[in-house]
C-alpha cells in the first residue's frame, strides 16, 4: 500500500468502479456495514487508506443514503476513516439502462463472444452515456482543489466513456483503466454498434490494462480498425486525438497467502464437517467442486453434461465421485440469467434422478451464501477443481483452488477458454468446455493422476499464484504508470 501511495507521488488518487467497497444496510433498526469480502476490493482498500484518496462508486446499499456527509461522501473504513467513499446515486432508469442494460446485456455478451445475447437498445446506450457522465462529474468534483493533477484509476466495462470527459476537463491528469473481462477480436467487437464511441472513451486513458496478452492484441486491432488512431504494435501503444495510450497486460491475482490460511483455519474444518454431514457426503467419497456466480459464461450446464457423460461411461464411479456445485445468484431479472438458473437447477435434478441412490447424491447443489472459510474448505477437500468457463477474463477461482491445496493435493481441470490458462494451463488438465466427450475423458484422466504427479502440479501452480498475487498486480500497474509519467516528463524537458 505504501509503495503504491509513493508511486502516486502525493497526487490525489481516485478509484472509480461500479461496485462500492463498503455498503450500508439496516438490520432490525441497526445500521450495519458490509465490508469487502475478498479479492480486488479488499486489496485496494489498504491502498486507498495509505493514499487517503477518494473511491467513486454507485451507492447501492439500502441504507447508503443515510450515511452521507458533504458531497455525497462518507469517510471509510468506519473504525478508522482515512479515505472518502463518494457515491453516485442512480435512478431506476439508470440501473435498468446503464447496469442491467448496456453493461450486462451489450458489453458483457460482446466481450464474452456471445453476440446472440446482445440487446443493443437505444435507451440502454442513453443511460450508459448519462451514467458515465455522472461518474465523470463525481470524479472531477472529488479532485477539485487538490494539489497537482490527479491520478484516476477506472475499473471495468461499466465506465468506458468517463475517461474522455475527465480528460477534457483535466488534460494533465494521469488516467488508467483496468478491463476485468476479455477484450474480443475486431470481428466480434464490431458487432457492437457503439464501438467507435467506446474506443474513443478508453483511448482518453494513458494506460489501459487487460488480464492477458491476447486481449491487449485484440484491443490494438480494434483501435486500428475501429478508429483513425495510429497503432504501434512494437511499443503496445495507440496515438489518437493528440494523445498516446499504452496497452499492457496485468494478470490479476489473489491474496494467495490468505487463501492458504483460510483453508487451514479451524473455521474451515468446522464448516466442512457440518456441510458433509448435512449433505450426506461420506468421507470415503471422491469430491469434485465448482464455485461460481450463476452466469452463462461459466459453463455450468456444459460441465454438468460432461459429468453426466462420465458417470454414464464409468459406472464404477457412481456412488464414489460426488460433484459439489456452489452457484451464487447473479443479475436476476435479466432473461439470460433467469434461464440459466432454471437450466442448472433442471440439469442437477435430472442427473440426480438418473444416477442418485438412497445413499448417494451425484450433484450436491447449493445457492446458499457460504463463508469464505467454507469455500476454502470445499477447495481443500476437493480431489478435482472444475473451472471450465466457456469464456472468462481471468477466473480467480482457479487461483483460489490452487492456493487452498494445503493437504492431499487436488487437480485443477481448466478450460482452455479462461484467461487463467495463459498462466496456469501447463500444470492443469485442460478441457474444451463444449467438447463433452473430451471433457468426460479428461475427468477420468485427472482422477487417475498419481499422488506424486498431483503434488508436482500443485507445487507448480502454487508457485505461480503466489509469485503473481494481487499485490504484485497492484504494484506492477502503478510502476508502469510511474514509468509512463517519467517518460513523458523527460520528453517535456528535452
Ligand atoms: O468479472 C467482472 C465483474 O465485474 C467482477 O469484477 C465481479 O465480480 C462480477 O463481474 C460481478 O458482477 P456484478 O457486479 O454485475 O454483480
Amino acid at each position: 500500500a505504501e509503495t503504491v501511495a509513493r508511486l502516486c507521488d502525493d497526487r490525489e488518487l481516485v478509484v472509480a468502479s461500479n461496485r462500492e467497497p463498503y455498503s450500508h444496510a439496516r438490520e432490525d433498526g441497526e445500521l450495519t456495514v458490509d465490508r469487502p469480502a475478498g479479492g480486488l476490493t479488499a486489496a485496494l482498500d489498504p491502498v486507498m487508506q495509505a493514499a487517503e484518496g477518494t473511491w467513486v462508486a454507485w451507492g447501492d446499499g439500502d441504507a447508503d443514503r443515510e450515511v452521507v456527509g458533504p458531497d455525497d461522501a462518507v469517510a471509510v473504513p468506519p473504525e478508522d476513516p482515512s479515505y472518502d467513499l463518494r457515491r453516485v446515486w442512480l435512478t431506476d432508469e439508470q440501473v435498468e439502462g446503464y447496469y442491467r442494460g448496456y453493461s450486462n446485456r451489450v458489453l458483457w455478451p460482446v466481450c464474452h463472444l456471445d453476440i446472440a445475447k446482445m440487446t443493443p437498445r437505444e435507451e440502454f446506450w442513453r443511460e450508459y452515456r448519462e451514467t458515465n457522465a455522472d461518474f465523470a462529474d463525481a470524479i472531477l468534483d472529488s479532485t477539485d482543489g487538490a494539489d497537482g493533477d490527479p491520478v484516476v484509476w477506472f475499473q471495468d466495462y461499466h465506465l468506458s466513456l468517463a475517461p474522455r470527459t475527465v480528460r477534457e476537463a483535466r488534460p494533465d491528469a494521469f488516467l488508467a483503466h483496468f478491463w476485468h473481462i476479455p477484450w474480443p477480436s475486431w470481428d466480434v467487437f464490431r458487432a457492437c454498434p457503439q464501438y467507435e464511441a467506446l474506443l474513443d472513451g478508453l483511448l482518453a486513458n494513458d494506460l489501459v490494462g487487460f488480464h492477458t496478452e491476447e486481449y491487449c492484441r485484440n484491443f490494438l486491432d480494434c483501435a486500428d480498425a475501429g478508429t483513425d488512431a495510429r497503432v504501434d504494435r512494437s511499443s503496445g501503444s495507440v496515438s489518437y486525438r493528440g494523445h498516446r495510450t499504452f496497452v499492457r497486460s496485468f494478470p490479476l491475482g489473489i491474496d494467495a497467502a490468505r487463501q492458504a490460511d483460510l483453508a487451514e483455519s479451524d473455521a474451515a474444518d468446522e464448516w466442512w464437517a457440518q456441510f458433509r454431514e448435512a449433505r450426506g457426503i461420506d468421507p470415503s467419497e471422491t469430491v469434485a467442486v465448482g464455485v461460481e456466480r450463476l452466469d452463462y459464461t461459466k459453463g455450468i450446464p456444459e460441465r454438468l453434461a460432461a459429468l453426466e457423460r462420465f458417470w454414464e461411461e464409468n459406472p464404477e464411479w457412481r456412488g464414489d465421485l460426488t460433484y459439489v456445485q456452489k452457484g451464487t445468484e447473479s443479475r436476476s431479472g435479466i432473461a439470460a440469467y433467469d434461464a440459466l438458473q432454471d437450466r442448472v437447477a433442471d440439469a442437477v435434478e435430472r442427473i440426480n434422478d438418473r444416477f442418485g441412490t438412497d445413499e448417494w447424491t451425484p450433484v450436491v447443489y447449493t445457492t446458499d451464501h457460504l463463508p469464505e472459510a467454507g469455500i476454502a474448505a470445499l477447495y481443500r477437500e476437493a480431489d478435482l477443481g472444475l473451472v471450465t468457463p466457456v469464456r472468462d477474463g481471468m477466473n480467480l477461482v482457479a487461483k483460489e483452488f490452487a492456493a487452498a491445496q494445503t493437504r492431499d493435493p487436488g487437480v485443477l481441470v481448466l478450460s482452455e477458454l479462461a484467461g487463467a490458462t495463459e498462466q496456469l494451463g501447463e500444470e492443469s488438465v485442460l478441457v474444451h468446455p463444449y467438447d463433452t466427450a473430451g471433457f468426460a475423458d479428461a475427468i477420468g484422466e485427472a482422477l487417475s493422476l498419481s499422488r506424486a504427479e498431483r503434488r508436482q502440479r500443485t507445487a507448480d501452480l502454487q508457485r505461480a499464484v503466489h509469485a503473481e498475487d494481487v499485490y504484485d498486480w497492484l504494484e506492477s500497474t502503478f510502476e508502469t504508470a510511474a514509468a509512463i509519467e517519467r517518460g513523458r516528463r523527460s520528453v517535456r524537458t528535452t
